[in-house]
Order: C-alpha cells, then structure tokens, then sequence
C-alpha cells in the first residue's frame, strides 16, 4: 500500500510549537485587520446615519445620568438583525446611528428590554411614574426605582466642557452650543434629563 506524506515544510510547522503560534498569530491578525480596518473609512460607519443629530445640552445630561445609575447593565440599545428583535423592537440598528454616542451603549445585556427605539414609545409622564417606581405601572417589573431623580439638579456647570470634549472627537458643537450649554439645562431636574434623552433614542431613523 502507497504510504502518504505530508510535505516536508507542512511537516516542520506542525510539530514545532513555536513557529505554530507565531504562523497563528499572524494569520489572526491579518484576518482580523482585514475585517476592522475598512471600518474606519466606510460612510456607513463614520458618517451619521440621516437624521441623526448630535444630542443636546439636555440629552446629554440625561445621558450622563444614564451611565451613571448604570442602566446599562440591564438595558441594550442595539437592535439586531434577527425577526425576534425587529418583531420587538423595530428597524435594526445601524452604525450610523451611533456615530456621536462616546461612548456607544449597545451593549448585550437584557435583564430589561432594548432601549434602542424607546424614544416616542410612552409619555414623558408615563417615564416620570416608572422611573420613580416601576411597580406602579408594570407589577412584575424588578427593574430598580430612581425617587431622588425627581428632586435632584442637573449638574449644569459641567456641560460646557463636556460638549467640547465631544467635540474633538468628531461631534459637531458649535461655539455657540457650547457657550449656551450651561444655561439650556439651568433648573432642570435630572428625571427631566433622562426622559428628554430616552425619548430621542431611535428617533432619528425613520
Ligand atoms: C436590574 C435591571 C434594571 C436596571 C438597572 C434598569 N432597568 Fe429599566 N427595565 C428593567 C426591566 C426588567 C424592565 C421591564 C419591566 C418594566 O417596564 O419595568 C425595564 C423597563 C424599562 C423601560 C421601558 C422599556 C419598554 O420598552 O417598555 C425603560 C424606558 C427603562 N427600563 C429605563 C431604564 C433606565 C433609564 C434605567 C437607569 C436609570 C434602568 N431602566 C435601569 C430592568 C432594569
């Protein structure tokens, strides 16, 4: 019977652990630049999607208070492109959706529902009654209450210097945004912040 060999330089590879994981390793990291990098330079990863615009002074503060009681631990906001999730939730979500979202908050966690496209899905009243208790409005609910949200002041003063941090990455504020920041949040409560800004998510796209 005709005995089969590998080819010698096959051979060498295979059993010299070295030059295996070097080989490994460059062929995960040509394969991988050749996926992320075009990322960078596509339009439909850089450019915003149309409609998108960068959050307001409001928004933003909502934002900021979205990240810092971590409701993203519970919530995504990234629609798939699965029937389950468009069923759901929607028009899957795109990249240029996001493009002024430092950082982005998709995230995968679902312990609550996708929040990609909760902007216009309730009233702001109906926000104000869950966020200060979720129970009142959907019993089964274990999503936490967020009382002190109603009482405490949007942290004004702090805004103008965050409009132009995002600025130098690529958000398109204007002076003018950022010397009015202070002023268009002045006497605005936090619950106030987060609902201006859950009521734009998704909104953009049509
Ligand atoms: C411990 C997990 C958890 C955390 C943390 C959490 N949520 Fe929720 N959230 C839920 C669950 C579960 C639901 C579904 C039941 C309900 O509506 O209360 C929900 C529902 C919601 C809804 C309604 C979504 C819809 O489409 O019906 C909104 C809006 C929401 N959460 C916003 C927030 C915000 C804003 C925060 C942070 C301040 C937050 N959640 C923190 C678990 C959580």
């Amino acid at each position: 019977m005709a005995q089969t060999h590998a080819p010698v330089g096959h051979e060498k590879i295979e059993t010299s652990n070295f030059l295996m994981i070097v080989l490994i390793l460059l062929a995960v990291a040509v394969g991988g630049l050749v996926e992320i990098v075009p990322l960078f330079f596509q339009r439909s990863t850089t450019q915003p999607a149309e409609g998108v615009k960068p959050y307001t002074p409001l928004q933003l503060a909502g934002r900021d208070i979205y990240l810092r009681e971590g409701c993203y631990n519970c919530h995504s906001q990234m629609i798939r492109p699965l029937r389950g999730d468009t069923l759901r939730y929607g028009p899957y979500s795109r990249a240029g959706e996001f493009v002024y979202d430092h950082p982005f908050q998709w995230g995968s966690k679902r312990t609550g529902p996708d929040l990609a496209r909760v902007g216009g899905k309730y009233s702001d009243e109906w926000h104000r009654v869950h966020m200060t208790n979720p129970r009142d409005l959907v019993p089964e609910s274990n999503m936490p209450a967020y009382p002190w949200l109603v009482t405490a002041q949007v942290d004004a003063a702090s805004l103008p210097a965050h409009l132009k941090a995002l600025r130098t990455v690529g958000v398109p504020y204007t002076d003018a945004d950022i010397a009015g920041a202070a002023e268009a949040v002045k006497g605005k409560t936090e619950l106030e912040a987060l609902i201006a800004y859950l009521q734009v998510l998704g909104t953009a796209v049509k």
